[in-house]
């Protein structure tokens, strides 16, 4: 029964299955299409809103070292991303990796595992743009009614309407096709990065040193005692619960986390790249050096710009400058972040279709959802199904607890494809590597090491979320998935195994 568990599919087997007509999908991104894809998904809600948040409760003017912490762990984990995305060039990222190297049964999990980094990540950015809509309509005298716009904190129970619609109409958009959404998605990305350009410059003038003292603020006992809200660290040391120090830095660290989020992303596209063996990797170091440069500038203006005790958790970089007397750019700062997350929702919403297509295509779902399109060329059964349901999700998901979540959910995805690159340049040292991750075990090491670090550092209720969504995924493995592996079907003769016999 292990050997099943653990059966691989081969990467040559992988590449094939993309070439079959039914389940191919169109080849038109290059390496600039993919950073901008990258930078389109990555500046988000992590910045535009839990920049504020964790400097008022974890890190103050440290924000900055948090987003370099997190930022080192991303790139160890896109150092190991970088070598897989450009040897298994196969829509489906983390999973189709796992699958090559690491076995049926840890690919269905991280599958799984991804659904809630794209899908509930999909929710989270939406409740944040609508927020931000929200914040935008109301500086034109306009009130969404309380059951239409449930905002965080908010005493009564409400439908999002608007983070519902807004999941509903990229749906559509990305069914109609890649193309037409990666030219939006330039468009907006030029919007997102002029914004954050624009607070870095302008709000470099109103920096007041005396914000930065203490640049660490002293650590400070949290009075209701340790509970399920601290870290799972200090629960496992019995450290007495706290917020700010130094460990302050990894709490906040392990939280806007949720802002790098989208590197990997660019991975699930390498099927649809005209040279996935050269553009890939530079598609995904390349978004993320400059996403974290702009965080550490961001957060160390705007803790500059206002006390971090003072700073707001809803719109921190629009109320810096409100609170300094620049209402005009507190507007631009709040129209550009909602265009902005626009594009975060809808390339979340791509790589969660993509997945799911991925292991449709592998019968460990029902393969009725790995037709393409015969016009758009696009996965659009899963499009429509997913869309559907993120958007009820979006419309009645608050916030905050679910980005930590997410956040588990993919330093999870990142430790086993660190495992992965390990192992498959053991079983498979013969595969042709354009991008070749340096010092292998070393940086592999480290990068599981790093996002086991952050990991532990999520609040303890995050974990027991996360090991029953974990527990639920096995389950449905063990009555579907493994009975309708394709991979399965095929070691035992019912399939043929090359181009040309999709079965629907
Ligand atoms: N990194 C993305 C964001 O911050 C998910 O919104």
């Amino acid at each position: 029964m292990s050997s099943t568990l653990f059966r691989t599919k081969k990467v040559e087997q992988s590449i094939l299955d993309t070439e079959e007509p039914e389940h191919a999908l169109k080849k038109s991104l290059s390496a600039l299409d993919l950073t901008v894809f990258g930078v389109g998904v990555i500046i988000g809600t992590g910045i535009f809103v839990l920049t504020g948040t964790v400097a008022k409760d974890n890190a103050g003017p440290a924000t900055a070292l948090a987003f370099v912490a997190a930022g080192v762990a991303c790139a160890l984990a896109a150092l190991c991303y970088a070598e897989f995305a450009s040897t298994v060039p196969v829509a489906g990222s983390a999973y189709t990796f796992s699958y090559a190297s690491l076995g049926e049964l840890p690919a269905w999990i991280i599958g799984w595992d991804l659904v809630l980094e794209f899908a509930l990540g999909t929710a989270v950015v939406a409740v944040g743009w609508s927020g931000y809509i929200q914040s935008l309509l109301e500086n034109a005298g306009w009130t969404m009614p309380a059951a239409l716009g449930s905002r965080e904190g908010a005493d009564i129970f409400g439908f999002d309407i608007l983070a519902a619609a807004l999941v509903l109409v990229l749906t559509a958009i990305l069914v109609i096709g890649m193309k037409l959404s990666a030219r939006i998605t330039s468009v907006v990305v030029a919007i997102k990065v002029t914004v954050v350009l624009v607070v870095i410059v302008a709000g470099a003038f109103l920096i007041e040193g005396k914000n930065y003292d203490p640049f660490i603020p002293k650590e400070k006992p949290v009075e209701a005692g340790a509970s399920l809200d601290s870290p799972l660290i200090q629960l496992m040391f019995g450290w007495a619960p706290s917020n700010f120090g130094v460990m302050g830095i990894f709490t906040a660290a392990s939280v806007v986390f949720f802002a790098f989020i989208g590197f990997d992303v660019v991975a699930t596209a390498a099927e649809e790249t005209k040279n996935p063996q050269r553009d890939m990797p530079r598609g995904i170091l390349g978004s993320l050096v400059i996403c974290t440069t702009l965080y550490v500038l961001v957060s160390i203006v705007v803790t500059g710009m206002q006390h971090y005790s003072q700073l707001s958790v809803d719109a921190p970089l629009a109320d810096a400058f409100k609170a300094t007397g620049h209402p005009w750019f507190a507007g631009f700062i709040s129209f550009g972040a909602a265009v902005g997350l626009t594009t975060v929702c809808m390339i979340l919403l791509l790589g969660q279709t993509r997945v799911f297509f991925a292991m449709s295509r592998d019968g460990l779902l029902p393969r009725f959802f790995s037709h393409v399109h015969p016009r758009f060329k696009t996965p659009h059964r899963p499009t429509i199904l997913l869309g559907v349901i993120i958007a009820v999700l979006a419309g009645f998901t608050p916030l905050t607890e679910l980005a930590a979540l997410v956040n588990i959910g993919t330093l999870f995805a990142f430790v086993v494809v660190a495992i992965g690159v390990i192992i498959l340049r053991k079983s498979r040292p013969d595969l042709p590597r354009s991008f070749r991750t340096p010092w292998v075990p070393v940086i592999p090491i480290l990068s599981v090491c790093a996002s086991l670090w952050l990991m532990i550092n999520l609040p303890a209720e995050t974990w027991v979320r996360f090991a029953i969504w974990m527990a639920a995924g096995f389950l449905v493995y063990f009555l579907y998935g493994r009975n309708h592996s394709l991979l399965a079907r095929r070691e035992a003769g019912e399939e043929q195994p090359s181009a040309g016999g999709g079965t629907a």
